[in-house]
Parts: structure tokens; C-alpha cells; sequence
């Protein structure tokens, strides 16, 4: 299962997956963009057994939705990559009232990844958490855990894309620490400088720029390809609790080794989705 699977990372692993002879649950915002790619992974893979589900990761009434929707359509799971992920220049607030960034980014997939732990524990599973090295230059703990989740605090778009990304990898960590005696791993990984859509999301100079580097980036297959070695070709007790920039073991930053953070982190997180 794939999240953000119409664009980028995303599409690149669902295709890869697929042509792997995968079945492939594609987890897309707009049926329209969604129905497209799956056509599209659908020929390339000469796969059928690869399917659309449509969900706003930034509404958790979508998101629950979508886990009630699968807990009956699907059975155990092998791999989830929470990998949907928005970089917004601007301030904006999700209908929950959650900061954008940190909704889509960590929020929207905490509660996706929570309402399928079930059958991920039952396949014996894997998350795999697209971050970014942009995670180094998160900090949360800058102000109350609470404030910088919700997005109570002034907005500077990188830092609320780099705090999300850390969340990522504490969240990856922590999911492993809790969920191992499951049989369940959990990965974070930085997928590359990739040439994809997350650039042209916004008019700020930082993302005319990346527009502008766009032929001398790599492609997406670079990260699609990185995200299935973590998924299906490392075993799991290599990935397990690890960060990998590209397709290398990495450290993370400092704070995504804080044990206390990871389960602060958590405990807000769950509190403010509402997660039991
Ligand atoms: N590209 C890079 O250089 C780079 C570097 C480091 C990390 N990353 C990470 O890689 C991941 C994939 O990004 P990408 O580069 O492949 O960008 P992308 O091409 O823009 O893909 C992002 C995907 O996320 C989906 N998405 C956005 N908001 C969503 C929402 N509310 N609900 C459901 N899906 C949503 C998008 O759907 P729509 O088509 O509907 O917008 C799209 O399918 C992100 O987590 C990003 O942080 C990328």
C-alpha cells in the first residue's frame, strides 16, 4: 500500500511493486490524477491486481474512512509506504485545524498507520516512512510539542516541512520499538533530490529555484527504487528502526534518537487525532 501513488516516489514504487507482481493498493487525493496513474502502473506492469483508494491524508474523516474502508476490502498487509507529503510556502490550516504540512505529512499518516496496524502485524509488516534530509533542520523542541503539531506557532514553511519530516522518523522509530514484539518494522528513509511535483507546489523563490535544477535532479525512480529495497529486498531485521539516505544506512539527526521526544510525540499525536 502506497500513499500519495499517482506522482513522484510514490507512482515510481507503486509501478516497481507492481511490476514485481505485487498487489498494489494505491492511495491517491483525487480519484481523477488517481484513476490516470493506475491505468497507467495497471499497462506498464501488465498487473491488474493493483487497485485505487481515494483519501485526503489532511482530513482524518478521510482517513478513517479509508482504514474502515480497507479493513474490509483488504487482508493482511505487508508493506505500507506513508509517503503523500506537501511543502507549502504559505500558511494553511487543514479542516481539522491542523498546520497543512504537519496534517498530510505526519498526522493524517500516524492515524492511517494506527488503523492498520491489524493487519500489518498480521502479514508480519513493514512501514516505510518517506522523510528528507530536510529532517536535520527539524527542531521539536523548539516550543510546546502541542503548539508546533498544531501549527500554534509562526509559520516558516521549511521549518514546518523539516519538523514534519523528523516527526516522520521519530514516529518510524518509535512504531518499532512499540510494535517489534508484533513482528512488525518500521523504516525512514530520505528518497533523494528528485525531480518531481513537490516543487511546483508554491511560488517562492526557494521553489523557482529547485524549478530551475529540475534537469539536474534525479528522477523519481531513484526514490521509487530506494523505497523497494526497504519494502521487499533488505530483510527485515536489517531496515528495522533504521534511516537510510537513498539506499544507505544513515544516522538521523540527534533528536530522532530521543527516546522521550519519540514518545511525547507519539502520545500527542494520538491525543490530538484522537487515536485510542
Ligand atoms: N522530491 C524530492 O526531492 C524529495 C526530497 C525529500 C523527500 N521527499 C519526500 O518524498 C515524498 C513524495 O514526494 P514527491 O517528491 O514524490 O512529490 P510529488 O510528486 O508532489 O508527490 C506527492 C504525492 O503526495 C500526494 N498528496 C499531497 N497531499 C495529499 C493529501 N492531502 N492526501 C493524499 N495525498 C496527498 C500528492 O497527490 P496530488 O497529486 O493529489 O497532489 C502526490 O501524489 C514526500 O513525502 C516528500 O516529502 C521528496
Amino acid at each position: 500500500m502506497v500513499t500519495g501513488a499517482n506522482s513522484g516516489v510514490g507512482r515510481s514504487a507503486a509501478e516497481l511493486l507492481a511490476a514485481a507482481g505485487a498487489s498494489v493498493v494505491m492511495v491517491c487525493r483525487s480519484e481523477e490524477r488517481g484513476r490516470a496513474a493506475l491505468e497507467t502502473v495497471r499497462m506498464g506492469s501488465s498487473n491488474s491486481r493493483v487497485r485505487l483508494e481515494v483519501a485526503d491524508l489532511s482530513s482524518l474523516d478521510s482517513v478513517r474512512d479509508l482504514g474502515s474502508r480497507l479493513r474490509d476490502r483488504v487482508g493482511p498487509i505487508d508493506v505500507l509506504v506513508n509517503n503523500a507529503g506537501v511543502y507549502r510556502a504559505r500558511r494553511e490550516v487543514s479542516e481539522d485545524g491542523f498546520e497543512m504540512t504537519m496534517a498530510v505529512n505526519h498526522l493524517g499518516h500516524f492515524v492511517l498507520t494506527h488503523l492498520l496496524l491489524e493487519p500489518l502485524a498480521e502479514a508480519g509488516g513493514r512501514v516505510i516512512n518517506v522523510s528528507s534530509d530536510g529532517h536535520r533542520s527539524g527542531d521539536l523542541k523548539r516550543a510546546p510539542l502541542e503548539d508546533i503539531l498544531t501549527g500554534r506557532i509562526p509559520f516558516k514553511g521549511l521549518q514546518a516541512y523539516a519538523d514534519s519530516k523528523l516527526a516522520n522518523v521519530l514516529f518510524a522509530f518509535e512504531l518499532s520499538r512499540r510494535m517489534g514484539h508484533a513482528g512488525l518494522s518500521a523504516a525512514a528513509l530520505h528518497p533523494g533530490v528528485l525531480a518531481t511535483r513537490i516543487w511546483n507546489q508554491n511560488l517562492n523563490p526557494l521553489s523557482l529555484m529547485m524549478r530551475l535544477f529540475k534537469p539536474f535532479m534525479k528522477r523519481p525512480s531513484t526514490g521509487g527504487h530506494a523505497v523497494c529495497r526497504l519494502a521487499v529486498e533488505h530483510p527485515a531485521d536489517e531496515i528495522d528502526g533504521k534511516y537510510f539516505h537513498v539506499e544507505k544506512k544513515s544516522k538521523a539527526a540527534d533528536q530522532a534518537y530521543d527516546l522521550e521526544l519519540a514518545e511525547k510525540l507519539w502520545i500527542e499525536s494520538a491525543r490530538l487525532t484522537g487515536v485510542t
